[in-house]
């Protein structure tokens, strides 16, 4: 209802920024600075701060003006900040940064979907070019802002709203536009991937991993949007839209998290010579883009088996340029911000050239998104059995039935227990449907006591 609210105001702003005389193409620009005003003053907004400060000089030269945060945006005016601003420059009031025509970039770093998707639609309508961090708002509303934008002859850019400072955005937009991407894989969520390294190297369980991250500050009070998968569903989405040219949304990706993973699983994977990471698969084929998060054996060999700790990293191949990786820390202050002030940098020379919105939104095709059953993968499989004669015949003559054909099996006796044994199998590449009608049969099985575990592999690199 908020955002409905403030939509409606949108129509009266954009009266009044015409009536201020805001930049339309064509005008002449003759600007002795860039005024910025900030949404939000925490832990990427600081950063931010910092970094115009600190690189004051370089930053001018390169943009060819200066730049200035005017106004910033917060929630509680006489909280104690780490950075120094100018009398006068916190609000508490939107419409001093959104509605002011001395703003020319409103850089969105407060976070959150409704409120700040109605103030960054504002800013847009009032023909003022935004710079977001906002994955949540650019998975969900990125289609109706790129409208606004383009509407306004504005810029909108969101590098740090997938990877935090690694460059993704830009290069699949740019560098990479001449290729036909054939797919993306990515660890895009450090918290995970810091989990799954401590339960790798030292084999400490799940919950404590998930308390230690927490202690650490990577993992939040409710870790349910990282451990879920759905944080990095969020950013596949923009990255899918980006590389195939065709809108992906949230509802579009398959997620899964990684709460069934065990180190059982773990130490497994390592027998065979995988690792088990969180990845963001994105693929185009000739049914459709595939869009999916969610836990995956990939070989030692593979470029992403090399990504430890926190830090994330997106392989993109294209079909010209081969193989590419980008690495680097997927969040925090600094890394954040110095892809928001790289952003507000180009906004930036865009305004003093008067081309702002030169390269807005690139999904200009509609491909269909291919739904999980139709998805080819390799599985790894890890089941407990009666350990008696035929248990896997029994098995194997169902994966025969469906198509399912074995590429290893390791059968494993327990030392406490003769009466049971475990069976792990990797299969050849099989559609999930044909996978998951088939364990539906063997989970029926009177001597298959449990499916563990099933856990896709991903070789295709
Ligand atoms: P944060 O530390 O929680 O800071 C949010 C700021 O926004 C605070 O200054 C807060 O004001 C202000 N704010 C929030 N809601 C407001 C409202 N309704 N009205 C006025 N002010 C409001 O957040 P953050 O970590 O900097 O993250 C900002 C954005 O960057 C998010 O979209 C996040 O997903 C994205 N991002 C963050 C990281 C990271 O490492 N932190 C990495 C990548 C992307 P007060 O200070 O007065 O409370
Ligand atoms: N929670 C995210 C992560 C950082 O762990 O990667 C912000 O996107």
């Amino acid at each position: 209802m908020a955002f409905l609210r403030c939509c409606d105001k949108i129509l009266i702003s954009g009266i009044i920024s015409l009536m201020h005389g805001a930049n339309k193409r064509g005008d002449t620009v003759s600007k002795e600075k860039i005024n910025i005003g900030l949404l939000g003053l925490g832990t990427v907004g600081c950063g931010v701060c910092r970094i115009l400060e600190n690189n004051y000089d370089n930053i001018e030269q390169k943009t060819g003006l200066p730049l200035e945060i005017t106004k910033v945006l917060v929630k509680d005016i006489v909280k104690d900040r780490d950075v120094e601003l100018g009398p006068g420059v916190l609000t508490t009031d939107v419409n001093d940064i959104i509605d002011n025509p001395a703003i020319d970039i409103v850089v969105e770093v407060m976070g959150g979907t409704d409120t700040a998707t109605c103030y960054v639609k504002k800013a847009l309508s009032n023909g003022k070019s935004v710079v977001t961090a906002n994955k949540d708002m650019m998975a969900l509303y990125g289609k109706g802002l790129f409208e606004a934008a383009e509407a306004n002859f504005a810029d909108l850019l969101f590098e740090a709203s997938v990877g935090g400072g690694i460059p993704i955005i830009r290069p699949l937009k740019q560098c990479l536009a001449a290729n036909r991407i054939k797919q993306l894989i990515g660890i895009i969520n450090g918290t995970t991937n810091y989990m799954l390294t401590k339960m790798t190297a030292e084999g400490i369980p799940f919950d404590q991993v998930l308390s230690e991250a927490q202690s650490k500050g990577y993992a939040e009070a409710d870790p349910s949007s990282d451990i879920e998968g759905y944080d990095a569903a969020r950013k596949l989405a923009i990255l899918a839209s980006i590389a195939f040219n065709s809108r992906v949304t949230l509802d579009d990706v398959y997620v899964e998290g990684i709460t069934g993973i065990s180190t059982t699983d773990i130490a497994y994977a390592e027998k065979l010579n995988y690792i088990v990471k969180l990845l963001g698969i994105t693929k185009e084929t000739p049914e459709g883009i595939e869009a999916r998060v969610h836990p995956a054996l990939i070989p030692t060999g593979h470029p992403l088996s090399a990504v430890k700790d926190v830090f994330n990293a997106v392989f993109v191949k294209g079909d010209a340029v081969g193989e590419t990786m980008f690495y680097g820390q997927g969040a925090g202050e600094m890394p954040t911000a110095s892809a928001v002030t790289a952003d507000i940098m180009d906004a930036a020379r865009n305004i003093s050239k008067d081309v702002p919105g030169l390269i807005g939104c690139t999904c200009y095709k509609e491909k269909p998104v291919k739904e999980m059953g139709s998805v080819e993968s390799k599985y790894f499989l890890r089941l407990r059995v009666l350990d008696r004669p035929g248990v896997l015949a029994s098995i194997t003559y169902i994966f025969g039935d469906k198509e399912v054909s074995l590429a290893s099996v390791i059968q494993n006796q327990f030392e406490d227990n003769d009466t049971e044994a475990e069976i792990v199998m990797i299969t050849h590449k099989v559609k999930e449907r044909n996978l998951t009608e088939a364990l539906e049969m063997i989970r029926h099985l009177s001597s298959v006591i449990d499916v563990c575990s099933l856990i896709r592999v991903e070789e295709d690199y």
